[in-house]
C-alpha cells in the first residue's frame, strides 16, 4: 500500500547495509497476526539479506541480526526495533499506524493495496486470459466451472493490477461432434425447442444421435458426411452449424452474467480451420513434418530431452488436430493482441497437451511461447445438483440458488428479505467460490454441498454475513459519527490486530498475483471476518462516547471496505441491501 512504512524501513536499512532501498522493500515483510509473539508490525528475515545464507550457521544469523538490530534507530515510524529468531522486528508508532492505515482504506477504495511499493517497478502488460471454454452440445462439466471461475479470478486480479487483459472463451464449436449434430437435429430437432432453450436441446439431440449411432452405421456415415460438407465450406450445413453456435452463446452470455463474468472475445476452434491448415502446411515447407506408421504427422519434440516426446498434429486424412488449432490460435492471438503474456487455465488432463502446443511453437521459431503459461487445476468429484452430474452450468446455479433459499428460509425473518432469490444466489455463489479457492487449485477435492453452506466456518456464506452485518453497522450509526474520529481511541488489542491485519493486504495481493492461487486472498478475508467478528462483539459503538464511537465506526467501514475489494477479485458480488434483517437474526 502507499501507506510507506515499508520503504521507511528500508531506508533505514539501506543506510547501515549499504545497500539502494528498492533491493530491501520485498524483503521487509508485514508479520501474520497468527504469528504475532510481540507486536511487531513488520519483520526482516536476515538470511534474505546474506549473500550465501546456507553458508551462515544459525548463531552466526541470530548475531547478525543483533548487530544489526543495534544500529538502527527509531524514529517518528518506527518505535521498537527488536530480533526474533534470524529476524529484526519493527513495530510502527501506534497511532500513525492507525491513522494511515485507516486514512489509505477509505481513500484508495478499491485500489487499496494495489499501489503498494511491492508492484512499483512493474510496467502494465497485455495479457489474454483464455478461460471457461466449453464445448457446444456436449457437457458443461466441473472442469468447465473451474475454469470459468478461477480464469476470472486471474484476470480480474491483472486487471486490478494494471494489466490490459482481453479475456478469452475458446470455444469447442468444431469437429465431428457438429457432423452428428446436424444429422441429429434433422432427425429429431425441434426449432422451438432451439430457439427456446437452445443448451439443452443441442445437447440432447447429441445425446439421442449417439444413441442411435450405436446401432445404425448409417448415421455415422451422414454424419460425416454432414461434417465434411461443413470442412469444405457448404452454405447450407454452415448456416445450421452457425445458427446453433449463435444460440448457443446467447444462453452463454446470459448465464455468465448470473456469475457476473463476461468475456472480450468468443473465439473457437473453428475460426482455425483455415489457419491450421496454413500451420501444416509451413510444418511441411520447413521439413518439421514426421509421417508415422498409422499415417498421421507429428513434429518431433525430442530435442527438448524426452527422445519419445512428439506432438500430433494432422490426422491420416489430412485434417487437422485439437493441437494444430491450438498452434493457430495462438500464433494468430499473437498477431492480434501482441500479448506479453497468455493465460490458459484449464484441468491438469491437458497439461500435456499445452507443453506440447508450447514446445512447437518454439520449434517454429516462435521464441514468443515462453509466454505463454498453462493454469492447470484439479480434479473434483462428487459433485451432483437435482437433475445427477453436472451437465449445465445453469443448474449449478439454479441448485446453489434453491440450497441458500432453504437455509434461509429456516430463519423467520427471511420473507423480509427484498429479493430472496438475488440474495441467495449471491451468497450461495460466495459459497461455492470460496470452497474451491481456499486449497491448492492443482489439488484434487471431494464436493460437498453441506461443506459449501455451513454458516459458521470459513466459507464464504461467513464472508457474505459478515460483509452485509458491516454495512447494516454503517446504515444505522454512519451518518452520526463519521465525522468524529480519534485515532487514540483505537488501541485496544483487537483494533491494533485488525489494523495490522489491513496493513498486509498488498502482500497477500502481491503473493497471489505472482502465483495465481487465490488461496492466500481466501484465507487473509476469512481471518479478517474472524477479526470484525471478535472486534463486533467488544467493541460497542451504540453507548459508547461520541469519538470512541466514530473511531470504533472507521475501523468497521474499513473491514468492510477491504472484504469487499478482496471478494471482488475472487469474483464474489459482496451483498449491501436487505440482508441485514437475516443477519441480525442470529443465524449466525
Ligand atoms: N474445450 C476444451 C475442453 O473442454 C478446453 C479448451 C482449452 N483451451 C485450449 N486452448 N485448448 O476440454
Amino acid at each position: 500500500m502507499a501507506c510507506g512504512f515499508r520503504r521507511s524501513i528500508a531506508r533505514q536499512l539501506s543506510r547501515v547495509l549499504d545497500l539502494p532501498p528498492e533491493n530491501l522493500i520485498k524483503s521487509i515483510s508485514a508479520v501474520p497476526i497468527s504469528k504475532k509473539e510481540e507486536e511487531a508490525d513488520f519483520q526482516i528475515s536476515v538470511d534474505s539479506l546474506l549473500e550465501n545464507s546456507s553458508n551462515h550457521s544459525r548463531l552466526n544469523i541470530q548475531n547478525k541480526a543483533v548487530r544489526l538490530a543495534e544500529k538502527l534507530k527509531c524514529d517518528t515510524v518506527v518505535s521498537e526495533i527488536s530480533t526474533g529468531q534470524g529476524t529484526i522486528n519493527f513495530k510502527i508508532n501506534r497511532e500513525l499506524l492507525t491513522k494511515t492505515v485507516l486514512q489509505q482504506v477509505i481513500q484508495d477504495g478499491s485500489s487499496y493495496g494495489l499501489e503498494s511499493e511491492l508492484f512499483s517497478g512493474l510496467p502494465p502488460k497485455k495479457i489474454v486470459v483464455e478461460f471457461s471454454s466449453p464445448n457446444i452440445a456436449k457437457k458443461f462439466h466441473v472442469g468447465h466451472l473451474r475454469s470459468t471461475i478461477i480464469g476470472n479470478f486471474i484476470a480480474n486480479l491483472k486487471e486490478a493490477l494494471g494489466h490490459q487483459v482481453t479475456r478469452v472463451n475458446y470455444l469447442g464449436d468444431w469437429g465431428m461432434q457438429f457432423g452428428l449434430l446436424g444429422t441429429g437435429f434433422q432427425m429429431f430437432g425441434y426449432e422451438e425447442k432451439l430457439q427456446s432453450n437452445p443448451l439443452q436441446h443441442l445437447f440432447e439431440v447429441y445425446v439421442q444421435v449417439n444413441k442411435e449411432a450405436a446401432e445404425d452405421k448409417s448415421i455415422a456415415k451422414s454424419a460425416h458426411e454432414f461434417f465434411q460438407r461443413l470442412e469444405l465450406g457448404e452454405k447450407q450445413a454452415l448456416a445450421m452449424w452457425q445458427k446453433f453456435r449463435d444460440l448457443s452463446i446467447e444462453e452463454y452470455v446470459r448465464i455468465y452474467k448470473r456469475l457476473g463474468i463476461h468475456f472480450d472475445e468468443y473465439s473457437g476452434e473453428s475460426f482455425y480451420r483455415e489457419k491450421s491448415q496454413e500451420v501444416l502446411k509451413w510444418l511441411d515447407n520447413k521439413g518439421l513434418l514426421e509421417k508415422t506408421i498409422k499415417g498421421t504427422s507429428v513434429v518431433d519434440l525430442s530435442r527438448n530431452g524426452d527422445p519419445s516426446s512428439f506432438c500430433t498434429v494432422m490426422r491420416s486424412d489430412g485434417t487437422s488436430l485439437y493441437a494444430t488449432r491450438d498452434l493457430a490460435a495462438a500464433i494468430d492471438r499473437m498477431d492480434k493482441y501482441n500479448f506479453d503474456t497468455m493465460i490458459y487455465v484449464t484441468d491438469k488432463g491437458q497439461k500435456k497437451h499445452f507443453q506440447q502446443v508450447f514446445q512447437t511453437l518454439k520449434i517454429m521459431g516462435y521464441d514468443w511461447a515462453e509466454r505463454c503459461q498453462h493454469v492447470p487445476f484439479g480434479v473434483v468429484q462428487g459433485m451432483k445438483t437435482r437433475r445427477g452430474d453436472v451437465t449445465f452450468l445453469e443448474d449449478v446455479l439454479n441448485e446453489i440458488r434453491l440450497r441458500m433459499l432453504q437455509n434461509m428460509a429456516s430463519v423467520k425473518t427471511t420473507k423480509e428479505l427484498e429479493n430472496p432469490q438475488e440474495t441467495a444466489e449471491k451468497v450461495g455463489l460466495a459459497a461455492l467460490i470460496i470452497q474451491d479457492f481456499k486449497g491448492l487449485l492443482l489439488s484434487d477435492y471431494q464436493f460437498s454441498w453441506d461443506r459449501v453452506f455451513q454458516s459458521r466456518g470459513d466459507t464464504g456464506v461467513f464472508l457474505q454475513y459478515t460483509h452485509a452485518r458491516l454495512h447494516s453497522l454503517e446504515e444505522t450509526f454512519g451518518c452520526g459519527y463519521l465525522n468524529d474520529f480519534n485515532t487514540s481511541c483505537l488501541q485496544e488489542p483487537q483494533s491494533v490486530s485488525i489494523l495490522q491485519h489491513l496493513l498486509r493486504f498488498d502482500e497477500v495481493l502481491y503473493r497471489s498475483s505472482q502465483d495465481l492461487q487465490p488461496r492466500h486472498i481466501v484465507s487473509y478475508l476469512l481471518t479478517l471476518s474472524h477479526l470484525a467478528a471478535v472486534a463486533h462483539k467488544t467493541l460497542h459503538i451504540k453507548n459508547s462516547p461520541s469519538e470512541v464511537a466514530g473511531a470504533r465506526l472507521h475501523l468497521f467501514r474499513a473491514v468492510r471496505s477491504v472484504l469487499a475489494n478482496g471478494m471482488k477479485l475472487l469474483g464474489i458480488t459482496p451483498i449491501y441491501k436487505g440482508y441485514s434483517q437475516y443477519v441480525n437474526s442470529g443465524y449466525i
